[in-house]
This record gives structure tokens, sequence and C-alpha cells, in this order.
């Protein structure tokens, strides 16, 4: 697989985010990148500051295996440690392995998250998430994990109505009820097992005219195929609870999302982290930040990509100004 094509998205912007408020001689800096990739921003990190360490998860064992090599030719094994884990997993890795690093920086100053699929996965046509190879129905990001159910297994064996509200939900697809239909007429001839095979009844399924236009039809479906099978937005709701024990006073959160379903989550569970009581937290994103247009010449992949992040913080501006105005009534 290639890694040295791929273009880590709204990387600068990500980065600078998390640095904000640092300064530049600090010590103990320690950084977890959740979705290492070709490890775009985890690089990023490391060449900021001598003194960043960052702990990468991927639960893709070919993108591990090639920040590996990329590891030790840059002479950063030391900084960087790579953890082969759904990121879900974050609290129970960093207290089985990493508990004595997160005491000595006193915690974590920024956590990245670059969600979804990377070029790779699209690239590499053997893995079924694309239906520009002909391939079987996979769409696991954890090739190892024979206990997570494929693409052919979801299309194969879910019911009628569980298949439209995937698709209408996750693929938010007008056309979801002629495209299911078109399933089950086909799967009760022989199973479906191949991206070909979908993405020929999905075009099909679409009204004639529709069906030659820019963006290939079966792409939304191919998209809550792959949330499914990886469990892309259970998986994020889960982990940023998790995060918040571990963050130092202005540490950061950043997430970089590629669908209005992931936005939502973010800005919801950000502005969920805003009324917590016990740490607090403050938006630095009042609206996301998208990609510049050269960014999105450069690498059309990108033109969905949105940045939100939020800052743990030790007093929340206005929440001071009304602690104050309380205190000078009380007295
Ligand atoms: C968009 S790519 C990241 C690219 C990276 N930021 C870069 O600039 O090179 C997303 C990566 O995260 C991984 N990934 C997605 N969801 C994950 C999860 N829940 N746990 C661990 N890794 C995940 C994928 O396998 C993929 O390699």
């Amino acid at each position: 697989m290639n890694y040295t094509s791929h273009y880590s998205v709204l990387n600068k912007e990500s980065i600078d985010y998390l640095f904000k408020d640092i300064k530049e001689d600090e010590n103990n800096l320690l950084f977890s990148d959740f979705t290492f990739g070709a490890g775009g921003h985890t690089f990023s990190i490391l060449n900021r500051s001598e003194n960043a360490k960052v702990v990468s998860f991927d639960q893709d064992p070919e993108a591990l295996e090639n920040g590996r090599s990329r590891i030790e030719n840059e002479s950063v094994s030391e900084r960087c440690f790579l953890v082969d884990s759904n990121f879900e997993n974050f609290k129970k890795v960093i207290d089985e392995q990493f508990s004595d690093l997160v005491k000595d920086c006193g915690g974590f100053d920024g956590i990245v998250m670059d969600l979804g699929v990377s070029s790779h996965h699209f690239d590499s046509g053997e893995r079924g998430f694309s239906f520009r190879v002909d391939a079987p129905l996979d769409m696991r990001m954890d090739v190892d994990n024979s206990e997570i159910q494929t693409a052919q297994h979801i299309v194969n064996n879910y019911s009628e109505e569980e298949l439209n509200l995937l698709i209408r939900d996750y693929g938010e697809e007008k056309f979801h009820r002629r495209i299911v239909k078109n399933i089950i007429d086909k799967r009760s001839v022989a199973p479906i097992e191949t991206t070909w095979q979908l993405a020929d009844l999905i075009r099909l399924a679409y009204p004639a005219k529709l069906r030659h236009g820019k963006i290939h039809p079966a792409t939304k479906t191919f998209q809550a195929l792959r949330i499914e099978v990886n469990r892309e937005l259970e998986v994020l709701e889960k982990v940023l609870d998790q995060i918040v024990p571990f963050l130092k006073n202005n540490g950061k959160i950043a997430v970089i999302s590629f669908h209005s379903l992931e936005d939502r989550i973010v800005k919801q569970a950000f502005k969920k982290l805003e009324t917590r009581e016990d740490f607090l937290f403050e938006v630095l994103t009042k609206r996301p930040v998208i990609p510049s247009k050269d960014e999105v010449s450069e690498n059309s992949r990108s033109r969905s990509a949105k940045l939100r992040v939020v800052q743990r913080v030790e007093q929340k501006k206005n929440k001071n100004k009304y602690a104050q105005f309380s205190k000078v009534n009380k007295n």
C-alpha cells in the first residue's frame, strides 16, 4: 500500500490550535493522535517541538507498519509511540501502557482526530472501500479483527427496514428505498459479494437521468456501509468523555470530520463539555474551520472537512465575569 501520496487534511490549522498557549521552550509536552494514518498530524507535532511526545493510535495494522519504518528513519522513536488499537480503548491503553508517561508529563496537551478512512483505503481496491475496483465487500479498517461484520455480511443479512434506515441515515441517500429494493431482489437469487455487484445495482436503482453524474450513485451507500462496519459514530461519541480527565489545563481536543453526521456529534459533544462543572471547557472554533481553496484544489477529498476545537480552561471568561458580579452583590 502506498502511503507517500497521502494528503494530511487541515494539518497546519489543527496543529496551530494544539500549540496555542504553549511556549516555545515548554517541556514535557504530550499529545495523542487518535488516527495516525500516514502520520501527517503526528509528524507535524513532533517537528513543531523537540519536547513533544505523541501516543498515536490506528486500528489499521497496515498504517502502523508503514509508520514504524518512518519513525525509525526520522529518529523520533523515543518520542512517538504507536498503538495498534481502536481509539475507543484510549483510557484502557493509557492506564495499562502509558500511565508513567502521562504522570511525568502531567497529562495531555492535546488530542487530534482526523476521522474516517484514509486515501489509502480508497486507493487500495482490495479492501472493498471503493467501487473503482472490483473486490470483496469488506470495508473493515481493522482487517485483523474477524469479529467485525463486513459490508458483505450487512448487505446480505440486514432486514429491509434495517438497510433502509442505515442507507437513509448514514448515507443521507434519498433513493434509499429503491436501492434497498434492488438489494433485496438481487440477494434473494444469490449473495451480493463484490463492490461492483453492489455499485451496479445501486446505479440501476437511480433514476436514469441521474445515473451518470459527477458523483457516482453508489457513493452515499458505500459511506453508510463503511460507517456501520467500523461503528464510526458510536466510537466517536463514546471516546470524548474518556479524554476529559487526561487533559492538562489549556489542553485541547481538535477533531476533523468529513460528513454532517460526524460534525453534528462533535458540535454537540463540545457544547456538552462547556456545561460541565467538574472540568471547564471553551469551544475555540465558534464556526468550524474549513480547508482553503488551495487545499481543496490540491486534494478534492478535503472539500467536506470541518475542524472543531475545544480547550480545557482554568476559568471561563464569561463565568468569571458573573462570579465577580455575584460576589459584589453578596457583599
Ligand atoms: C483520515 S486517516 C488519518 C490521516 C492522518 N491524520 C494523516 O494526516 O496522515 C484516518 C486513519 O484513522 C484510522 N482510524 C479511523 N477510525 C479509527 C478508530 N476508531 N480507531 C483507530 N484508528 C482509526 C484509519 O485506519 C485511518 O488510518
